[in-house]
C-alpha cells in the first residue's frame, strides 16, 4: 500500500506524482499487488477518470478526535486501485498545499497526519494485510509510525514493514507541537531522536526514524545527504539507519515520454531518423513568436521557480548568454514570484529569441523536451530530477550542476572523444552556467560530429521502471526483515 499525497494523473505539482504513479505501475507488472491511497483533492477530474464512490463513511481516530471521511476508487490501466480520501474538512479545496497566494494551508500538520492514518484505517476496512506500507515524503512519514505505535499486533497490519521515501530532505513538514496532541502518537515519542525539533514537531524525522528502511531517489543524494553540508539538519538520522539508507534512482515513465510514440508532440522521431524533431523545434519557435530557424540552438527549461532549482543564478547568466551568444531560450515554470516577473518579461526584452510562459502545462513540457537542443538544470541540489531523464530520450542534451541525480543520469562530454551524453558544472554559480551553456553551444556549432554523436547516444538511454522496480523489491524484502528480527 502506498500512502501519497500526489499521484500521477491525478494530481501533481512535481516530480513525486510521477513516482507514485509509475512506480505503482511497474511493480504491479511485475506480478505484485499495489494500492495507493491519496487526497481527493477538488481538482481531481472524476469523469475522466471514471473515480466512483466506494465507502459511504469510515471514522479516522486522530488522538481523542473521530473524523469521518468518505472513500472513492478507480483503477489504472495497469490495475492498481486508487483510493480517494475525501474529507470536506481538509481536502476539498484548490490547491494542493497552499492557496493561490503560495500560502501554506495553516493544517497542514492536521491533514497529512489525518491522510497517514486513514490510509492505514483503509486497509483494515479492506481486510488488505499489505506486506509492505510505503509512504512517501513528509506527508506520509507518519504512516510508518502509525504502524508501529498503532498496529504492532493488529491482526491485519501488524504483519506489514515499512518503506519511506524522502523525494526532497528540503521539506520536512515541521510545525508547532499545538498540533501534537491531534496527530495522536503519544508524548513520550515526542523526543529529539523522534518527532521533537527544537521544539516543534517534524514529521520527515520521525518517519525516519520508525520507519523499516528509509531510501531516496539516486544514489548520490543518499551520499549527499549523509553529509551536514546538503541534509538540511537530518544526516545524523540518516547516518543512524546504517544500511537501511539507500539511494534508488527513479526511472521515466516511457509510455508518457518517449518521442516516437508521444501524442502531445507536433511530430514524432526517433534516433535513427530526426526529421521530427526539426519540425518540433520549428513548430515550437512558431508558437512562442522567436525566430523560426532550425541552426540556431535552443536552450529550453521546465522547472518550478524555487530555491532548490537555481533559477535565481540562471536569471544572473542569461542576459549574458543571450548577448554574447546566438542562441534562443525558453522556459516554462511557476513559483516564486520574483522569478516569474522576472523570466515573464524576458521575452519584451530579447524579442524573437526568448520564449517564457508562466504556468503549469504538461503539453508545453513536453513540446519543450521535443523542440530544444539543450535542457538546462542548474540545481542548488537535486534528489533525482526526472526532466533531464525525459531530455536524454528527447535528444535534448542536458546541461546540468553535478549534484544528486543529475550527476547520476548524465555523461559528461568528452572533448577528446566525443563521448558523453550531456555537459556538466560543479559550482552554483552564474559564472559555472555561462561557460558551460557556452562550452555546449560551441560544440553544438563547430563539433557538429560530436553533438550529433551525443544525441544518439542519449537517445539510447533506458531509465525504465523495470530496474528502479526491482531494486524497490529488494528493498522491501530487506524492509520485512528488519521488521520481523524487531518482532523477535
Ligand atoms: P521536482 O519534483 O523537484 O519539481 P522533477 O524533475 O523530479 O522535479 O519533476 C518535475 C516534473 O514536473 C516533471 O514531470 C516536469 O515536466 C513537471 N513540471 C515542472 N514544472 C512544470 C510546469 N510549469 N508545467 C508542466 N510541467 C512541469
Ligand atoms: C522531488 C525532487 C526531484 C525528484 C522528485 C521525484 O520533487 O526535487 O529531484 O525527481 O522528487 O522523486
Amino acid at each position: 500500500m502506498m500512502a501519497a499525497s500526489e499521484c500521477a494523473p491525478y494530481a501533481k505539482t512535481g516530480g513525486l506524482a510521477d513516482v507514485v504513479g509509475a512506480l505503482s505501475a511497474a511493480l504491479q507488472v511485475l506480478g505484485h499487488q499495489v494500492i495507493v491511497v491519496m487526497p481527493k483533492y477538488r481538482s481531481i477530474a472524476v469523469d475522466e477518470f471514471d473515480i466512483q464512490p466506494f465507502l459511504g463513511l469510515m471514522s479516522v481516530w486522530m488522538g481523542d478526535t473521530e473524523e469521518w471521511c468518505a472513500v472513492h476508487r478507480t483503477e489504472t490501466p495497469a490495475g492498481v486501485g486508487i483510493y480517494f480520501v475525501e474529507s470536506g474538512k481538509y481536502f476539498n479545496r484548490d490547491g494542493l498545499y497552499h492557496d493561490a497566494q503560495l500560502n501554506d494551508f495553516w493544517d497542514n500538520p492536521r491533514r497529512f497526519a489525518f491522510l497517514s492514518r486513514a490510509a492505514l484505517q483503509l486497509c483494515k476496512e479492506l481486510g488488505y494485510k499489505a506486506d509492505i506500507v510505503h509512504a512517501h515524503d513528509w506527508q506520509t512519514a507518519l504512516a510508518a509510525a502509525y504502524l508501529k505505535v498503532w498496529h504492532w499486533d493488529d491482526p491485519i497490519l501488524g504483519g506489514a514493514a515499512s518503506l519511506l521515501t524522502i523525494h526532497n530532505v528540503g521539506y520536512q513538514g515541521v510545525y508547532d507541537a499545538r498540533h501534537y496532541d491531534y496527530i495522536g502518537l503519544q508524548w513520550n515519542n515526542f523526543t529529539s531522536d523522534k518527532f521533537e525539533d527544537h521544539g516543534k514537531i517534524n514529521f520527515l524525522k520521525g518517519g525516519i526514524h520508525y520507519a523499516d528502511m528509509v531510501n531516496t531517489v539516486s544514489p548520490k543524494y543518499a551520499d549527499e545527504t549523509r553529509t551536514p553540508e546538503m541534509a538540511h539538519g537530518m544526516a545524523p538520522y540518516l547516518n543512524d539507519k546504517g544500511e537501511n539508507y539507500i539511494g534508488i534512482l527513479n526511472g521515466a515513465d516511457y509510455t508518457q515520454w518517449n518521442p516516437e510514440v508521444d501524442p502531445l508532440i507536433p511530430a514524432n522521431y526517433s534516433r535513427e531518423d530526426l526529421t521530427g524533431k526539426k519540425t518540433c523545434k520549428l513548430e515550437l519557435q512558431k508558437q512562442l513568436s522567436l525566430i523560426e530557424d532550425e541552426h540556431i540552438p535552443l536552450l529550453g527549461v521546465v522547472s518550478r521557480l524555487a530555491h532548490q532549482k537555481g533559477l535565481d543564478i540562471l536569471s544572473g547568466a542569461i542576459e549574458s548568454i543571450l548577448n554574447n551568444m546566438n542562441v534562443q531560450f525558453v522556459l516554462l515554470g511557476s513559483g516564486e514570484k520574483n522569478l516569474e516577473r522576472y523570466f515573464a518579461h524576458l521575452p519584451v526584452r530579447y524579442p524573437g529569441r526568448v520564449g517564457s510562459f508562466i504556468g503549469y502545462d504538461n503539453e508545453l513540457a513536453h513540446w519543450i523536451e521535443a523542440g530544444a537542443d539543450m535542457f538546462l538544470m542548474p540545481s542548488r541540489y537535486e534528489p533525482c530530477g526526472l526532466n533531464q531523464i525525459y531530455s536524454l530520450k528527447y535528444g535534448a542534451l542536458p546541461v546540468v550542476r553535478a549534484t544528486g541525480g543529475l550527476d547520476d543520469t548524465v555523461e559528461q562530454y568528452d572533448e577528446s572523444t566525443g563521448g558523453g551524453t550531456g555537459f556538466k558544472f560543479y559550482e552554483a554559480s552564474a559564472h559555472a552556467i555561462y561557460y558551460t551553456v557556452g562550452w555546449a553551444v560551441s560544440t553544438y556549432y563547430d563539433r557538429r560530429e560530436h553533438w550529433d554523436g551525443m544525441v544518439k547516444r542519449a537517445m539510447e538511454k533506458n531509465f525504465s521502471w523495470e530496474n528502479s522496480a526491482r531494486e524497490y523489491e529488494k528493498a522491501y524484502h530487506r524492509a520485512i526483515q528488519n521488521k520481523e528480527s524487531d518482532k523477535k
